[in-house]
């Protein structure tokens, strides 16, 4: 048969060919469709840059007003979804929230389902980016006990989602320019990231053919976890732990221990082995946000400073190549804007969910596509008889 190579991690095996996403975890380098993510966190925003990731080119001025107004109108969740989330305790983890809600859309859209079908594919991908904040801001909401938000359609789409999460009732909610364009950013830089753990477990759940909105459950499930996307949540919450700068060299001095699984959280990659280029706007974006908003010695970003700081003066760190990546700065941003540690990953699993969408698409649409099935080594038994229970 064929020979098959044992890669724990796939630390060096490409499972598909995509046009979408280029790393060069070497050169620090991201870009999407050709474009550096640093150009797109500065001059594009969110929606043109999922355009740009789901069809391959930067939209004409009328092909991104059609676009717009596609997901604005797809932002309503059915009045009948808002019975899933009652079905959750009320302490419940919005992550928990959003990996069922979502999971429950495939019982919803039967319009939207048969993958084969390219318009059906393109209905699906528009609701799943334009739901994605109202389900996401509903299982905020839910887990705080205040009422739903309902979308608008006449703001964007981050001011949106920040009204639906902040807004209340009786009470006038006026979006924050600034803050709509911070939270903007924050979602076009975890827009995709190519064959990470969520990603590629969107592209094996979809091998088989499955329902797409099931598939997109089956990534947020996996972004959840703090190798991955949990990571914002746990580095804020370290950050916090920290406390104040006197007590970075005891944190440092943790994470070098072999034997203390504590890691510093928010930083190191697997790929990225230089810098992670949208750590670098993310800094940018948390001063500029604090600064903004006149929150002036933030001890949250103080630590974050220091820390990072310390740690790229430390060989351990240098030598095995652990630099602050995306969520280092982050969880600043959002702990400025007034969002619990909870909503974090639910703000990246918002944000990837075009690059899930992206890479779904360009796998069912290529006619080479394989179900995913890796191998493995088997370490276990050979063959041997069955013993009788009074035998044993
Ligand atoms: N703090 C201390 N030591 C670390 C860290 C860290 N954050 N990250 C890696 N190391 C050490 C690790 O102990 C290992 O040491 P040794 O070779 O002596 O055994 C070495 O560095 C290599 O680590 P690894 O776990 O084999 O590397 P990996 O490529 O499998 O892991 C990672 C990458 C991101 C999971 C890991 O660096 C990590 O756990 N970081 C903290 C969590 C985090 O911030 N994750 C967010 C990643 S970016 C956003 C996203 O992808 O969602």
């Amino acid at each position: 048969g064929k020979v098959f190579t044992y890669d724990p991690g796939f630390t060096s095996t490409a499972a598909c060919e995509s046009t979408i996403t280029f790393i060069d975890g070497g050169k620090g380098e991201l870009l999407h469709r050709g474009y550096p993510i640093d150009q797109l966190a500065e001059k594009s925003h969110y929606l043109e840059v999922c355009y740009l990731l789901l069809y391959g080119e930067l939209p004409s001025a009328a092909q991104l007003e059609d676009f717009e107004s596609r997901v604005t109108n797809h932002t309503m969740l059915h009045e009948q979804m808002m019975n899933f989330f009652r079905g959750f305790r009320r302490d419940a983890h919005p992550m928990a929230v959003m990996t069922g809600v979502v999971g429950a859309m495939s019982a919803f859209y039967h319009d939207s389902t048969d993958i084969h079908d390219p318009w059906q594919r393109e209905v699906a991908s528009i609701r799943l980016i334009a739901k994605m904040p109202t389900i996401a801001a509903m299982a905020y909401k839910y887990t705080i006990g205040q009422p739903f938000v309902y979308p608008r359609n006449d703001i964007d789409y981050a001011s949106n989602f920040l009204r639906m999460c902040f807004a209340v009732p009786a009470e006038d909610y006026q979006v924050n320019p600034i803050l709509a364009r911070a939270m903007d950013r924050i979602f076009t830089l975890h827009a995709d990231h190519e064959q990470n753990a969520s990603t590629s477990t969107v592209r094996l759940a979809s091998s088989s053919g499955a329902n797409p909105f099931a598939c997109i459950a089956a990534g947020i499930a996996c972004l959840w976890g703090p190798a991955h996307g949990g990571a914002n949540q746990a580095c804020l919450e370290m950050l916090q732990e920290i406390g104040t700068v006197d007590r970075i060299p005891e944190f440092i001095a943790r994470a070098k221990d072999k034997d203390d699984p504590f890691r510093l959280m928010g930083f190191g990659h697997r790929v990225y082995k230089n810098f992670d280029p949208r750590a670098k706007v993310m800094k940018q974006s948390a001063d500029e946000v604090l600064d903004l908003l006149g929150i002036e010695n933030n001890p949250t970003l103080q630590v974050a400073k220091e820390l990072e700081a310390a740690a790229l003066a430390d060989p351990y760190f240098t030598e095995k190549k652990l630099f602050p990546n995306v969520d280092f700065y982050s969880g600043i941003i959002l702990e400025a804007m007034g969002f619990p540690t909870s909503m974090f990953t639910p703000i990246f699993a918002l944000s990837r969910t075009v690059g899930w969408i992206s890479q779904w698409k360009e796998m069912i649409g290529d006619p080479t596509m394989k179900i995913g099935r890796p191998r493995q080594l088997y370490t276990g038994e050979t063959l041997r008889d069955y013993v009788d229970i009074e035998d044993r």
